[in-house]
């Protein structure tokens, strides 16, 4: 996309969302998230995803701006519990996306290069609506760079369209439980592609 058709892209997303003040409400009756059914979180991410790729490209940010242009992974987003029983739905930039479909177990690694930039909504109770959560975001580094976490680099951007401050320890003290699959937890089973 050349610089004109994105912003026109960006522009056009604000206008049909508006502004984070007003950002489109997405109203939820069902205010338990393991209660949803498929249908229910369709028409979820059917009224939120505008707003979201809007909320994460507000400051410019690349990944923000990029990464629906990537490989998505699940059939729809699926709740996992972890992550704050957010509704998630990650998507692979190029490098990572084949590796990333296979939901491999064992026995491989990530090349590096590869990100992982996953969307969250969180039901807000109090609100009876969804809302837009951080977009959390998983680097391959070059082998060697960050042993300690498995050479990855975790990041979230707000929905403010900033860079948040990330202990990478704590994502890391969870993430490692997946060390035989290098780190990577994946989609819940129900929403995984079939390939
Ligand atoms: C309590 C455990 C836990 C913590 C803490 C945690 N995650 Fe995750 N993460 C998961 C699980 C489980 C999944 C897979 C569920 C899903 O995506 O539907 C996941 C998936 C991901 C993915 C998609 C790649 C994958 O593993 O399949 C990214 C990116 C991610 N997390 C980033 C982060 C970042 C950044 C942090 C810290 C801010 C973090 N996570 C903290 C459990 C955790």
């Amino acid at each position: 996309m050349n610089r004109f058709l994105k912003f026109a892209a960006v522009v056009s997303a604000v206008l049909f969302t508006g502004t984070a003040a007003s950002a489109q409400a997405c109203p939820v009756d069902i205010l338990d998230p393991f209660d949803l059914e498929a249908a229910d979180i369709d028409s979820i991410y059917a009224c939120m995803q505008a707003q979201m790729v809007a909320a994460y490209s507000k400051q410019g940010n690349k990944i923000g701006e990029n990464y629906r242009n990537w490989t998505i992974t699940a059939s729809r987003p699926g709740v996992a519990g972890a992550h704050g029983e957010r509704l998630l739905l990650t998507w692979a930039n190029p490098i990572g996306a084949e590796q990333y479909l296979k939901y491999q177990e064992e026995g491989f690694e990530m090349p590096a290069g590869s990100v992982l930039a996953k969307e969250s909504i969180k039901i807000h109770k109090k609100k009876k609506a969804a809302v837009v959560g951080p977009l959390f975001l998983m680097t391959k580094l070059q082998p060697g760079e960050a042993p300690e976490t498995g050479d990855w680099r975790y990041d979230a951007i707000a929905p403010n369209g900033k860079q948040m401050k990330i202990k990478q320890s704590f994502c890391n003290d969870c993430h490692k439980g997946y060390e035989d699959s290098d780190y990577l937890a994946y989609p819940i089973e129900e929403v995984r592609l079939s390939n």
